[in-house]
């Protein structure tokens, strides 16, 4: 990645004020972990084009090849309480989803909680991880991985169940650009936050999810179970109804069901 290209024309006022780069490196996540305890800026964003343990919710890897991804985290300090965090979680999602549809991708939509998936196959994952100074929120990292030019047929294990813009719109993207735009999109939803407009978020969130009104398979680490996908809460959780009997979830893995 060409950081003093992503650099220039980028508008923002606090994402990407300093970026940090790495050829390779083991996580993005970890090293803006690593960065904000030693006390780096608000805004600061780690970018890496490989990385050798890049990792997503539940302790799974994140398949990425050398220098086709974006793979990006942004250490943030927000003013908000530690029980809202669940809003960066919906933030990067929404602001992934508005930036490959600018980019031209048709039929994007959000799996909850924060996949995003082109016609059911994944583009991007998001990893926001928050850490607590007292009662306070000291700083959150949004991670993001973006399959921008991956070739997703190289990997069997996951060719069927995830994609790429590049696959979607049948040319090579410039790594640079997206940077800059999803940098600008998630700036403008993260300002807005701030700004105490979470009601927004929160609805344009349920509006993106395509697993409301659907018949989902839910794994929660212990159990598998059927489910229809009534709603979400205001703190994010999945609204689910079970054998007649309304339950809500907050974690776990929640495909759409195979007909029956
Ligand atoms: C998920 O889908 O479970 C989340 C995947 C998050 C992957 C990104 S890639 C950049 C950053 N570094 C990591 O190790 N993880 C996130």
């Amino acid at each position: 990645m060409d950081i003093d290209r992503l650099r220039r024309g980028l508008n923002t006022r606090l994402l990407g004020r300093t970026i940090v780069f790495f050829a390779q490196t083991n996580s993005t996540n970890v090293v803006a972990k690593e960065m904000a305890e030693r006390g780096a800026p608000d805004g600061t964003v780690v970018i890496a084009d490989y990385q050798s343990a890049g990792h997503g919710r539940r302790g799974r890897a994140w398949l990425a090849d050398p220098g086709d991804s974006l793979l990006m985290s942004a250490i943030v300090r927000p003013g908000i309480p530690p029980a809202e965090v669940f809003y960066l979680t919906m933030v990067p999602a929404l602001a992934v989803l508005a930036t490959i549809t600018t980019l031209g991708v048709r039929g994007a939509s959000l799996k909850w909680p924060n996949d995003v998936q082109i016609n059911a196959r994944k583009v991007a994952g998001i990893l926001t991880e928050l850490s607590l100074r007292g009662r306070d929120l000291d700083y959150v990292v949004i991670g993001i991985g973006l399959n921008v030019n991956l070739d997703v047929a190289r990997h069997p294990e996951i060719a069927a169940l995830a994609t790429s813009l590049s696959g979607e719109l049948g040319r090579p993207l410039d790594r640079e650009d997206v940077a800059r735009l999803l940098l600008q999109t998630l700036e403008d939803r993260y300002l807005a936050l701030e700004r105490g407009e979470a009601a927004a978020i929160l609805s344009d969130w349920r509006d993106s999810l395509s697993t409301l009104g659907q018949w989902v398979d839910v794994d929660d680490g212990g159990s598998s179970y059927h489910a229809f996908a009534e709603d979400v809460t205001a703190d994010g959780g999945l609204v689910l109804r079970r054998d007649g009997r309304r339950l809500v979830v907050y974690g776990g893995d929640v495909t759409l069901a195979k007909p029956r």
